[in-house]
């Protein structure tokens, strides 16, 4: 198969990060013979210090022209500091979200039997867990009217979803749902909410055409709560935009570490794939930062295009990694492997996919991985 992928590393650990998963695309196109193109663009806070803006209109261009994207990281503390600032790194992702019609964006949240202790929470609590988040990604508060008045003394933003926009993320939930064990928990304030009693209604009008599919709806006040109480119950969670984003950071806690996780921004033409941390700007250019999420984003982007035996073996790389513990300090305080060193053991273990004899005292000692 032929791709070509945009590259849009941006701020922080953004570009680190991203360079470990073009490894692991690259060595799988070696051993698959696909050709993978990469084009590099700029976004986020580099792009406003190179361009003025967060977005440029050549990043926007070679996005609408391109197979997919492989996105990094964005923000810069620099900006948070200064709440006044006009332009912010961010709306550079938010804007090619828009653009781009990415509506659904999708993050799966596992345990890994391996890292089952570093969770905060208990490991009877954390087994087993395995459910993804379905994300509304192009409306709700992050896209309506925003206003401050002159003072500075008021602001406010609204939040408004339209029928349309649930029905798309909707039918996407509950087919997903269809594959795996069969349930939605729509997470909403209904009891508050005009926009959660729309989407109440919105989805248990589709939950129909789904017989085979349960649907549970739940506050997503107790939702946070379950999420850490019992995070076995939920296979499918839909929700809007700002619960998603704030919900799938906790759901994050289960897997050990924010380092994992990846995710899929898919539209009707375009599709998007990055690791749902941040920019991480602490840890720039230390060789600390964990790059499995964005490698597990590859794994979402290769599955996306049907390369099904190739995602499977991105994860089973990335499981290898963890079981032998090369893993970064963020799983293993005293952990001697860095964001390359993890990136070269994924890719060289694909690479060297059925003779491979993997020396674990080499892994220990930090020498080499692969013999
Ligand atoms: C995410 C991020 C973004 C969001 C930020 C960077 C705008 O937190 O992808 O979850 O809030 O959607
Ligand atoms: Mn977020």
């Amino acid at each position: 198969m032929n791709l070509k992928i945009a590259v849009l590393s941006g701020d922080g650990i953004g570009p680190e990060v991203t360079l470990q998963a073009k490894k692991v695309l690259q060595a799988i196109a070696f051993v698959h013979q696909h050709e993978f193109i990469f084009e590099d663009a700029l976004i986020g806070a580099i792009a406003i210090e190179k361009t003025g803006k967060p977005l440029p209109e050549q990043t926007l261009n070679l996005c609408k022209n391109t197979d997919s994207i492989l996105f990094g990281a964005i923000g810069d503390p620099k900006y948070d500091s200064d709440p006044t600032s006009k332009i912010r790194p961010e709306q550079g992702l938010l804007q090619l979200r828009k653009e781009l019609g990415l509506f659904a964006n999708i993050r799966p949240i596992k345990a890994y039997p391996k890292l089952i202790n570093s969770s905060p929470v208990k490991k009877e609590v954390i087994e087993g867990t395995d459910f993804v988040v379905f994300r509304e990604l192009n409306g709700g508060m992050y896209f309506g009217k925003k206003t401050t008045n002159d003072s500075g003394t008021y602001a406010s933003d609204l939040c408004e979803y339209n029928e349309d926009e649930i029905v798309k993320i909707s039918h996407l939930a509950f087919k997903a749902a269809q594959t795996r064990r069969k349930k939605v928990t729509l997470v909403d304030k209904a009891n508050v909410l005009e926009t959660s009693r729309l989407w109440r209604k919105v989805v248990t009008k589709i939950a129909a055409e789904y017989p085979d599919v349960t649907l549970e709806c739940m506050y997503v006040d107790n939702a946070s709560m379950q999420i850490i109480v019992n995070p076995r119950q939920f296979d499918i969670l839909l929700t809007d935009n700002l619960f998603g984003d704030i919900l799938s950071d906790e759901a994050s806690v289960i897997s050990g570490s924010i380092g994992l996780m990846s995710s899929a921004s898919l539209g009707e033409k375009y599709s998007l794939f990055e690791p749902i941390h941040g920019c991480y700007t602490e840890a720039k250019g230390k060789n600390i930062a964990n790059p499995i999420a964005s490698i597990l984003s590859v794994a979402l982007l290769l599955e996306h295009f049907g390369l099904d035996v190739e995602s499977k073996k991105v994860i089973a790389a990335v499981e290898k990694a963890i079981v032998n513990n090369v893993i970064t300090v963020d799983l293993k305080v005293d952990s001697q492997f860095g964001t390359n060193e993890v990136g070269d053991f994924i890719s060289n273990y694909i690479l060297n996919e059925g003779d491979l004899y993997f020396k674990k005292d080499f892994v220990q000692l930090g020498q080499s991985t692969i013999v």
